[in-house]
């Protein structure tokens, strides 16, 4: 008799499954800023997960009040049910947003809030009796999230084409940033701002009195690190304003304290109309997203609506669930406590640096960083993009470091709580990796 693999029932999602199967690369453990493999090694992280445990892992604050809140109040229906936890998280998020944004929705991913802020603007422009702007607008090699309204947003090839024709709403794409010139750049890039009148291109192609919303990574994450070029999200912001146009910064990497600010808002100085958050909010420890949007739109949506009864039709069973809660509040006021956005913003001098010196490996096609959040590019294989990429991660969880790839660019996005020692440490492993 034959036993069958048990692990061979779980589907692992954004993994090649067949070659995971055949080498796979487990965590048993967590604990501050390292992880621990099956077999008992210990690894540097050095993505924060995915971008969600920017106070380290394990952080017993956080555990301790989602554990209390299920004793308490373990599960309340959002749809017609508050409860306590979740006015705090959103008051405690509306203090952090940047002013006027202070209505909070709550989600439980990066997707769910995406798809929220998509409803949230066609149902605000039909509120006020411009139903006809139906167009959505984002930028090729955007990423945003994984349900079909966010994948209709996407501009990344494979996200799209594996499904055929996308379905959903209808979007055009603006160029992307990422320019030759701009591939080794630290902070904001000086070339490029000009590419924001691929807007002005579009509205006058399609009427801007027919587009809804214009969605907008202020640093596009899932494609490798592009911060927006200087001037860029100012003439953005222009554009929208001028057409009436609503302005979506999908914050779900760069929310949080990921550039040494609360929100790529308030760090480029630019304010949106509605910001997606997810990933840090709660620390990694629960899964939540939320979405905040400005006054106005809440305003139309809620206050003025002409409807008898519920004003907008759209919602979670988990919205806004009560341990979600608890550890946003926990994880928020940890943030505050540890002046943790200060401290990513101190970090990230360094931080730059040490990506920058990655430029002088062979094979190293790009490295750019903006905040505490970096990418460095691989050669890629002829044929095979991602290859390179994939491989290299593999070879780093060997060598001690965890790194997410995305395609053939690495992703690094330490914990706010590193040092500079533990940074000098995941530099060593990376150019080891880099360089083996
Ligand atoms: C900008 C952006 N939007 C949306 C998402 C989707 O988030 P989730 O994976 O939580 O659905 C991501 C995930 O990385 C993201 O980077």
């Amino acid at each position: 008799m034959t036993t069958a693999d048990p692990k061979r029932h779980y589907w692992l999602p954004f993994t090649p499954n067949r070659e995971f199967r055949a080498h796979p690369q487990n965590f048993s453990r967590a604990e501050g800023i390292h992880y621990w493999s099956e077999a008992g090694h210990e690894i540097l992280d050095a993505s924060s997960g995915l971008f969600c445990t920017p106070l380290g892992h394990g952080r017993r604050e956080i555990a301790d009040a989602v554990h209390a809140q299920l004793l308490q109040l373990d599960f309340a229906g959002a749809f017609i049910r508050g409860h306590d936890r979740a006015f705090e998280a959103a008051e405690r998020i509306a203090r952090l947003t940047p002013a006027g944004l202070d209505h909070i929705f709550f989600g439980n991913s990066g997707s769910e809030a995406v798809e929220t802020a998509i409803k949230m603007a066609f149902a605000y422009h039909r509120a006020r009796g411009e139903g006809q702007r139906t167009l959505l607008v984002s930028r090729e090699l955007a990423y945003h999230g994984v349900n079909l309204g966010g994948v209709g947003l996407s501009g990344i090839r494979a996200n799209r084409t594996h499904f055929g024709a996308t379905p959903g709403a209808v979007v055009h794409h603006m160029r992307h940033t990422g320019i030759p010139t701009n591939r080794f750049a630290t902070g904001q890039p000086e070339a490029g701002s000009d590419l924001a009148e691929d807007l002005e291109r579009l509205c006058g192609t399609y009427g801007g009195e027919n587009i809804a919303a214009v969605f907008v990574e202020p640093v596009a994450g899932s494609i490798g690190c592009l911060a927006p070029p200087v001037g860029y999200l100012e003439r953005i912001r222009e554009i929208c304003t001028a057409h009436g146009i609503l302005l979506v910064f999908d914050e779900v990497i760069t929310g949080l304290g990921r550039l040494g600010h609360p929100f790529a808002a308030q760090a480029f100085g630019v304010t949106p109309d509605v910001i997606t958050m997810a990933k840090a909010l709660t620390n990694g420890m629960q899964p939540m997203s939320a979405v905040a949007v400005q006054s106005e739109i809440y305003q139309t949506l809620v206050e003025e609506s002409e409807s008898p009864l519920v004003e907008f039709f759209h919602g979670y069973t988990y919205s806004g669930h009560p341990a979600a809660c608890a550890a946003a509040v926990a994880t928020l006021d940890i943030y505050q406590e540890e002046k943790s956005f200060e401290l990513a913003a101190k970090l990230s001098k360094t931080f730059g640096e040490g990506i920058s010196a990655m430029s002088n490996i062979q094979g190293v096609t790009g490295a750019r960083s903006c905040g505490l959040f970096g990418a460095v590019d691989v050669e890629p294989v002829d044929g095979q993009p991602g290859r390179a990429g994939y491989e290299t991660q593999k070879k780093l969880f060997d060598l001690g470091l965890h790194l997410k790839a995305t395609g053939d660019s690495l992703l690094i996005a330490p914990a706010f709580t590193f040092t500079p020692s533990d940074l000098e440490t995941l530099f060593e492993r990376l150019r080891a990796g880099l360089e083996g």
